[in-house]
């Protein structure tokens, strides 16, 4: 498992920069003026950042900007990284400038001299948020440099109390990251279940359903998926109890498909192994979870995933199949390659039934219609409920995590309509998205506040963004903690 790079608040003391080794990043503003260890810094170097920022370069430089200088003069360090930082500045544009800082320092030492710095927790939290590389299965490198981040402020203690919480959702994001990037034969069902039991350690309480629970349940759509696999399907409940004894828990429901072939209506083989982030729904509540856990969270929240693969064999789910969900409605497997929905119908079935909670949101890599209509850089975001909707909508867009909302409505069901049951499982090619979104609501129960997550073109993306590289991107864990934070927080 990836782990962050070991964070140490220090005293800001600029008379020390000549003795600091790695990188040591500096404050200057766009309009070109230096903070006090900025100063220092130029005049060891004899004058190299007052060139930098005569520069024609300069000019161009934008908020949140790094730019290096190599070896600088006077200077222990191997490089001085100029950030190019206004004064006033807000959260996002704090985490964007930590996270290029922590890009280009890829694994070394590395010392901000944040100061009095406004904004220094947010630009840690983008610091820890882009320390993430998913290496565990790349063979070691030996000359691997012992990685530090040190953050020289003025109040220390006052910040490294502020960033507390902060680093626990650094840790959430990372979880979900690595449960995402993990290849399917390492994240099977029961390794996705033994990650989630190790959970307890942090305060959870968690229970996994196994297949013959989930059978005396009558969770048969959600086992009908898992058929066809030599993994056994499971539910795990995780249980995170920080607010009054009474209130009702928020809910979040995930996908985790742990991989996706499609089954018998088998997917082209090109591009198939993107399917191991089938589980990202799962991943985003697994990671949610142990973020509250760790800032200890006043509220109640519950996570319960689906664990299944969805594979072809002599035991699998046939198109044409008729089975029964817990609800006690029947679904028409037309295409076993919409299996999402079958999972997650049963699993939202079951929190309802078991927690009452006051909300559901669920999360999952459901359609690739959502990655045609929105492509990578937002989520299609379902909702019964303007008020939820409108909250999550908010945290989102404080987190800088994209969310677009899609329409819902009647005349979609006629899609579902079955010959021999009471739905199928694929509405055709028109509004795929919104269809499976419809197919979920059949599975909600009147007035309950319910909001559906469609993550497939941001759970994993195939560019760096401006918080992790390539891959996993955790999407969803800051926006959910935060709504947590905003709806269901008690004082
Ligand atoms: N897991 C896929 C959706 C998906 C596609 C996620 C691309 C991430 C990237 C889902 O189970 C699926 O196969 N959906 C089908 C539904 C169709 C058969 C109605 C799809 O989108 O093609
Ligand atoms: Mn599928
Ligand atoms: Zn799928």
């Amino acid at each position: 498992m990836s782990s962050l790079t070991p964070i140490r608040f220090a005293e800001y003391d600029p008379k020390a920069l000549s003795e600091m080794t790695g990188r040591v990043a500096v404050l200057v503003t766009p309009e070109g003026s230096m903070d006090q260890a900025a100063r220092s810094a130029n005049r060891l170097a004899k004058g190299a950042i007052a060139r930098l920022i005569d520069s024609e370069g300069f000019k161009k430089a934008k908020a949140g900007d790094v730019i290096s200088l190599g070896w600088p003069a006077g200077m222990k360090a191997e490089a001085l990284d100029v950030l190019v930082l206004p004064r006033k500045l807000t959260p996002v544009e704090a985490r964007k400038a930590g996270a290029s800082l922590v890009k280009g320092a890829a694994g070394k030492r590395l010392t901000v001299m944040a100061g009095s710095m406004n904004k220094a927790a947010d630009l840690t939290l983008g610091m820890a948020l882009r320390d993430y590389a998913f290496d565990n299965h790349k063979s070691p490198k030996d000359d691997k440099p012992e990685a530090e981040v040190v953050i020289a402020s003025k109040s220390p203690s006052n910040l490294e109390a502020a960033c507390a919480p902060l680093l626990a959702l650094a840790e959430g994001v990372h979880m979900t990251r690595d449960l995402v990037n993990e290849p399917a034969n390492v994240l099977t069902t029961t390794e996705f279940a033994r990650r989630i039991e190790e959970m307890t350690e942090i305060g959870l309480e968690v229970e996994i359903l196994e297949e013959a629970e989930l059978e005396k349940l009558g969770m048969r759509t959600l086992l009908s998926v898992g058929q066809g696999s030599d993994s056994p399907s499971k539910v795990a409940v995780m249980q995170w109890k920080g607010g009054a004894k009474d209130a009702a828990p928020l809910a979040l429901v995930g996908k985790g498909v742990v991989f996706d072939t499609g089954g018998i209506s088998l997917k082209p083989a090109a591009g198939m192994e993107e399917m191991t982030m089938d589980m990202g729904g799962a991943g985003v509540v697994a990671g949610t979870m142990r973020a509250l856990a760790l800032r200890k969270a006043k509220a109640n929240v519950v996570g319960l995933v689906g664990l299944v693969e969805n594979m072809p064999s002599g035991n699998a789910t046939r198109p044409g199949d008729v089975v029964k969900s817990m609800k006690g409605d029947t679904v028409e497997i037309i295409n076993t390659d919409a299996e999402g929905r079958l999972v997650l119908c049963d699993v939202l079935w079951y929190a309802q039934e078991r927690f009452k909670p006051a909300g559901v949101i669920d999360l999952a890599t459901l359609t690739g219609a959502i990655i045609i209509g929105l492509g990578h850089d937002n989520a299609g975001v379902f909702s019964n409920d303007d008020d939820l909707c409108n909250a999550f909508l908010k945290a989102a867009k404080a987190e800088d995590e994209g969310a677009w909302r899609m329409p819902l409505g009647k005349a979609y069901d006629e899609q579902l309509k079955s010959r021999i049951a009471d739905m199928k499982n694929v509405g055709g090619r028109p509004a795929g998205s919104i269809t499976a979104a419809q197919f979920l609501q059949r599975f909600i129960k009147d007035d309950m506040p319910w909001i559906h997550l469609d993550i497939a073109g941001v759970a994993s993306v195939s560019k760096d963004t401006d918080y992790a590289p390539k891959g996993a991107t955790g999407w969803g864990v800051l926006a959910l903690n935060r709504l947590v934070a905003d709806k269901f927080e008690a004082e």
